[in-house]
């Protein structure tokens, strides 16, 4: 008789973010009349630069015509948007990626999700805490984990990210095979040194490890001494896998455009102690389980490189920092210490109390949400994530409410 994957009944009943949209859409149903502003989840709320617009109606026009129409593409993206990636995210950077090292998809969330299927099941994990959840509950559900006690999985090696460690977790002494790292931080908007990530890059050679780098956040980057790679530390593409998103760079939360690279360099052994290419597996495993993102979709990612599209993009980015900047400013007036907000678009603020109660709290009395950091890992309690990415009178009136709900 067919059972079910119990390592499902190890996880919390719902997604973080599935919670919190189920209890404010609790609260709104209770209080037809309230307003309230979401500052959880990190939505983008701004529309699309008109390079992207533009790029997707010429390519909605391709698609009307037989001679331009096309159908499936290429599973890793297109060409032309490989190029692209290769020559601005990473040339002008300094680092080396090929376009064929490139892999086009439909998100980072579902690249992060996914990357722990080409490794092995017995595979030691090395997690941040607090975290991004995808990166715990998805290992979670393949078995990597005993059971969750006091909110805790067994089997985890949890690198802890405190005010004390400026929220960026140094090596730890003992080994693991997998390490997740997520420069700048979500959710604490950390981010870390050239020094720190190269610390990382040893550990990893050290142990034979793999780290799972996620840059999604790298266009908030301000400060020129902050790398937006990790391949910019030497030796990590034989070490390191990374992701990058459209999302929050260019507002395609709702367009769905992302990728992940995988060097050719980069190995790890079989059972038998021979080193095989995890591009190889990356590539086996997506020819199979995806047919890439839609031809218009990678046309308006592309537009971002074009000089007009990286002045707005540059330009919506900057938006969202000054949002971050008004509520730094505004946890400041409340005596709220904050770290992030400054090379990144969340700010993580430590409330001095536990962060559900401050959730309950912002929502009855401001109407505002924010996101409980005890919902990222034990190391969030006494925090809360509030999220940049809204319009500016939104921003304005929330911050007002909070004022005035606790002055
Ligand atoms: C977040 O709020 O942490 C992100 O929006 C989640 C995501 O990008 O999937």
């Amino acid at each position: 008789m067919i059972r079910i994957n119990e390592n499902y009944a190890k996880l919390k009943a719902s997604y973080l973010f599935a919670d919190i949209a189920r209890r404010v859409g609790a609260y709104a149903a209770a209080h037809p009349g309230r307003a309230v502003i979401r500052m959880g989840i990190g939505d983008v709320t701004e529309p699309l630069p008109p390079a992207c617009v533009e790029a997707l109606h010429a390519a909605a026009a391709e698609m009307s015509e037989r001679a331009t129409f096309k159908g499936y593409g290429p599973e890793q993206g297109y060409p032309f948007l490989r190029e692209l990636i290769s020559r601005h995210d990473y040339g002008e950077r300094g680092c080396n990626v090929e376009p064929d090292e490139i892999f086009v998809s439909d998100g980072a969330k579902c690249d992060c999700a996914n990357i722990q299927e080409i490794f092995a099941a017995d595979a030691r994990l090395a997690i941040p805490d607090p975290v991004y959840p995808v990166y715990v509950d998805t290992n979670v559900m393949a078995g990597r984990t005993g059971q969750a006690a006091d909110g805790r999985y067994e089997g985890i090696l949890y690198l802890e990210a405190t005010e004390s460690n400026g929220y960026v977790p140094g090596v730890p002494d003992a080994p693991a095979d997998l390490v997740y790292l997520c420069f700048p931080n979500n959710p604490t908007g950390a981010v870390a040194t050239k020094a720190r990530l190269a610390q990382w890059v040893a550990y990893a050679k050290r142990n034979g490890a793999v780290i799972l780098y996620d840059s999604a956040y790298e266009a908030y980057i301000r400060d020129p001494a902050v790398p937006h790679s990790i391949y910019e530390v030497e030796g990590a593409r034989d070490v390191a896998i990374e992701f990058r998103s459209f999302s929050k760079t260019a507002g395609f939360t709702g367009m769905r455009c992302a990728y992940a690279v995988v060097p050719k360099s980069l190995t790890a052994p079989d059972g038998a102690g021979r080193p095989q290419a995890l591009h190889s597996l990356w590539h086996r495993r997506q020819t199979t389980k995806t047919n890439g993102v839609s031809y218009p979709v990678q046309r308006a990612a592309a537009a971002i490189y074009t000089e007009a599209g990286r002045k707005q993009v540059r330009g919506l980015t900057d938006f969202y920092l000054g949002n971050a900047r008004l509520i730094r400013a505004a946890m400041a007036r409340l005596g709220l210490a904050c770290a992030g907000g400054e090379d990144a678009p969340y700010v993580w603020v430590n409330v001095g109390r536990g962060s559900w109660e401050f959730f309950d709290l912002l929502l009855e009395r401001a109407q505002v949400v924010c996101t409980p950091g005890a919902g990222f890992g034990r190391c969030g309690e006494g925090h809360v994530r509030i999220s940049a990415f809204n319009s500016r009178e939104n921003v304005e009136e929330a911050l007002a409410r909070i004022a005035a709900a606790l002055g």
